[in-house]
């Protein structure tokens, strides 16, 4: 099995290597990442023996072209990914979320290589806060963002290329994912590297906002599970009953971390935030039998709290500057 993980220096796609050759030593694993800011090929130093790193853009047409062409397997998790960074500037979304997606889908159709696509339950927009309905297959697409309106953009054209040229494609949706070697540009690590930073960590609005965490490892095993047993053409929501406000996960960082619960700062509210997030994966669980294994948040916060400790000089050089540029937005 020869494998192309498309995003593989970020943080998802850098756990997945490790997962699936701790799992599959057998594979031969080929990361393509363009290595942007969120690109770190640090992340990927516990393998890097073992896999070909390829450093180059998912909308290089020839270069995907060519990478395809001696794979078994593409999993495509390379996006811009952060909805702060779409707000201020779009363009790198449409060029690499949508024109990537393209060059790739162009790709596995010429070769007949399968194919599947990482994207988010961000594409289904937001639930209200007493809404018991979860986001399932079948919710109308109604992204938000710049960001998750080229995920859907991308999902769609994954679609496309399934009915019109039968390719070989899954689709997954996962919820928000935490864990190690996560950007410090995002909620959780922002404010763990925060408190080991000695700022006070930074609260968008009230708070209120609910979001279905995942830990990274449960993501990437129902990805595995779909590439083993994945019908082509479906979609597979994957989400592990996760739901809690930001306010809880805050408190439950300055609790871990020996801080005051009210050691924080409220700050400028995200334009357009999305309300809550909430996944149904029964299709996941029923159809392909998968389950999550780390369901105890706490325990999984905790060990999170202790990767940033143990591991400074992996996020230290990019604190500064993400924080002068929160700073500079009054977050
Ligand atoms: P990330 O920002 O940590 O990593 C993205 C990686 O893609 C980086 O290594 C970056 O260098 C690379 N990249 C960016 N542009 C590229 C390009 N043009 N060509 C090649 N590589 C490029 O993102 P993440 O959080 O690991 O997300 C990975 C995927 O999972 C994304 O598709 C995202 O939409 C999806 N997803 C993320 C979450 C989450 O909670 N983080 C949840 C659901 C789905
Ligand atoms: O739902 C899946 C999505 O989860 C993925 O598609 C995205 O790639 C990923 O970034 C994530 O999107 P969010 O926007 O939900 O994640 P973020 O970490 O940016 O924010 C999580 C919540 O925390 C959100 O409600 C905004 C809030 N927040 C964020 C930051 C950075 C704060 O309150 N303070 C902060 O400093």
């Amino acid at each position: 099995m020869r494998m192309l993980v498309t995003g593989g220096a970020g943080f998802i796609g850098a756990n997945f290597v490790h997962q699936t050759l701790r799992d599959h030593p057998e594979y031969e694993v080929v990361v393509l990442d363009a290595l942007t800011y969120a690109g770190n090929e640090a992340s990927l130093a516990p393998v890097r023996e073992d896999v070909e790193f390829v450093q180059g853009s998912v909308a290089d047409a020839d270069l995907v072209d060519r990478l395809v062409a001696g794979c078994d397997v593409v999993v495509h998790f390379a996006a811009e990914s952060h909805n702060d960074n779409s707000l201020r500037d779009p363009w790198p979304f449409l060029q690499t979320n949508i024109v990537g997606t393209f060059a790739l889908l162009e790709a596995v159709r010429k070769h007949g290589v399968r194919y599947h696509h990482i994207s988010t339950d961000e594409v289904y927009g937001d639930l209200e806060l007493d809404d018991p309905a979860k986001f399932t297959p079948q919710t109308p697409y109604n992204p938000s963002s710049p960001y998750s309106s080229t995920k859907a953009g991308s999902d769609l054209l994954v679609r496309a290329w399934v009915r019109s040229f039968d390719i070989h494609a899954t689709i997954s949706n996962c919820s928000n994912n935490y864990g190690p070697y996560q950007h410090v540009e995002k909620f959780i690590p922002r404010q763990i590297t925060n408190v080991l930073c000695g700022l006070r960590p930074k609260l968008y609005g009230a708070g209120e906002n609910v979001r279905d965490w995942i830990h990274v490892e449960d993501h990437n095993s129902a990805v595995h599970t779909i590439l083993d047993q994945g019908r082509s053409g479906e979609t597979y929501l994957i989400g592990a009953d996760g739901e809690r406000n930001n306010r809880e996960v805050l408190g439950l960082i300055l609790e871990l971390t020996g801080q005051p619960a009210d050691a924080f700062d409220h700050v400028t509210d995200r334009a357009g935030h999305d309300l809550r997030y909430a996944i149904d994966a029964t299709k996941l669980r029923t159809e392909l039998g998968w389950s999550p294994r780390y369901t105890d948040f706490r325990d999984g916060l905790a060990a999170t709290i202790d990767w940033y400790r143990a591991n400074e000089g992996w996020w230290r050089p990019q604190k500064e500057q993400v924080e002068a540029g929160y700073a500079a937005r009054g977050q």
